[in-house]
């Protein structure tokens, strides 16, 4: 078979991002996910930002423009036009109900990981006078800055310098192995039945179980029904993500860039950056070699091997970093033949190539390790990781993730950020 030239490689994937735009923000994928969401919209910039600067910043504008009086940027805004097509979606979340919901949109309640503060730096660097001209970083300072306000002070749950997530939802891996012993503690059976059309557009076999949706129900009903009050002391679901913590300190740094380039103080900034990555230690497993999820409320680690543990190698100073890419290139990891990086290690009893998050390879993770190894000083991995990003999102039509040693598709197609990072690649691989 010949290999597509890197022009049909990037116009493919250009194609991808102008029929999922929505005339203000692009939508993940057209059938499975059909409103905005949070972090899918920050990596979607990282590419649009190559297209579009201008839809790039406007795609960051609509959901900053979904900000919460508390500083929360919601997971999913919802498009009205298309309520009944996901679940749980506006009907569930009734967000107008609730005090502090966004005055402008519908949205969910929970949040995602903070990549937005470092895309938006990186709008604003792929064209500085339209940024300029704009006053984008001026008028998304303030926002970002309530944003990591929010979790800083509202969600350090388990009170030692880490933000905790309430849901599988908000760290973005659903279904990792890294929340089952925490969600064996929660009633399968929401009050409420729920329907599953993400069915409709992904094999059973690649999604999570009914059994994960019960729960990530009663769950939802629980946060929705105390009025996503983060202080609901019996809420049963407070986890310490390596993952959330890590974007959150990468985009503090970015935020003291954003500071510089307005003539604000960058200092506290760069002060909590490195409090989060110290603090980020504690999630620290020796015996694994990585960082893992706890328990907010008992501190106590979940033994398992997961990307989650993984990201953390985008911070600068990272303690146990030469370790950790050890892990990286290890057995259960790049070592097992995998040319992205497996949600779960392909070592672990959990592994299962298949399932959405517990062992397919994404694209944005192995995207966000890419980075990680530039910062480790391991440009070799990354580079490798960035080729194989670009060769086996085309041949699948831009798939949702991976098998990450077969690299067959699976998921959903034609999925926004997966062609906006090979955008986002072939940009680097052409600069001198
Ligand atoms: N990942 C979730 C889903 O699959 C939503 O954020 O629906």
């Amino acid at each position: 078979m010949t290999q597509p030239s890197t022009s049909e490689v990037r116009a493919g994937a250009i194609d991808v991002l102008l029929r999922n735009w929505r005339g203000d923000h692009t939508v993940p994928a057209s059938g499975l996910y059909p409103h905005q969401w949070s972090w899918d919209s920050a990596f979607i910039a990282f590419g649009l930002r190559h297209v579009s600067p201008r839809r790039a910043r406007l795609e960051l504008e609509t959901l900053l423009g979904a900000q919460w009086t508390d500083g929360r940027i919601p997971q999913i805004v919802f498009d009205p036009a298309k309520g009944a097509e996901y679940s749980p979606g506006p009907s569930f979340w009734r967000s107008s109900e609730i005090p502090g919901s966004s005055a402008v949109a519908s949205t969910a309640g929970f949040v995602q990981p903070a990549v937005h503060a470092w895309a938006a730096l990186a709008v604003h660097e792929s064209d500085p006078d339209g940024s300029a001209q704009a006053r984008f970083l001026e008028r998304a300072y303030p926002r970002l800055v309530a944003w990591h306000a929010y979790l800083t002070q509202r969600r350090d749950r388990g009170g030692r310098g880490l933000i905790s997530v309430l849901h599988p939802w908000e760290p973005g891996t659903d279904n990792s192995p890294l929340w089952d012993a925490a969600l064996g503690a929660v009633p399968a059976t929401p009050r409420v039945p729920f329907d599953r059309p993400d069915l409709a557009h992904a094999g059973p076999g690649e999604r999570p179980t009914d059994r994960d949706y019960g729960r990530y129900y009663w769950l939802a009903e629980r946060y929705r029904d105390h009025d996503c009050d983060d202080r609901d002391d019996a809420y049963p679901f407070l986890m310490e993500d390596p993952l959330s913590n890590a974007l959150l300190a990468r985009s503090e740094l970015a935020l003291a860039s954003i500071a510089d380039h307005i003539g604000v103080d960058p200092a506290p900034h760069r002060a909590r950056a490195a409090d989060l990555t110290v603090a980020l230690d504690q999630l620290w497993d020796d015996e694994l070699g990585i960082h893992t999820a706890a328990d907010a409320r008992t501190g106590e680690l979940v033994p398992v091997a997961t990307v989650n543990g993984i990201v953390p190698l985008v911070l600068p100073g990272l303690r146990d970093a030469d370790r950790l890419v050890e892990t990286l290139t290890g057995p259960g990891f790049l070592g097992s033949g995998a040319r992205l990086v497996p949600s779960t290690a392909v070592t672990s009893d959990a592994y299962d190539p298949r399932r959405y998050w517990r062992g397919p390879a994404w694209f944005n993770t192995s995207w966000l390790v890419a980075e990680g190894a530039c910062v480790q000083n391991r440009p070799d991995i990354a580079s490798a990781l960035r080729g194989a990003i670009v060769e086996l999102a085309g041949p699948g039509d831009h798939p949702e993730y991976v098998g990450p040693v077969d690299g067959a598709p699976h998921g959903t197609r034609r999925f926004s950020w997966t062609a906006a990072l090979v955008l986002d690649v072939l940009h680097r691989e052409e600069r001198p």
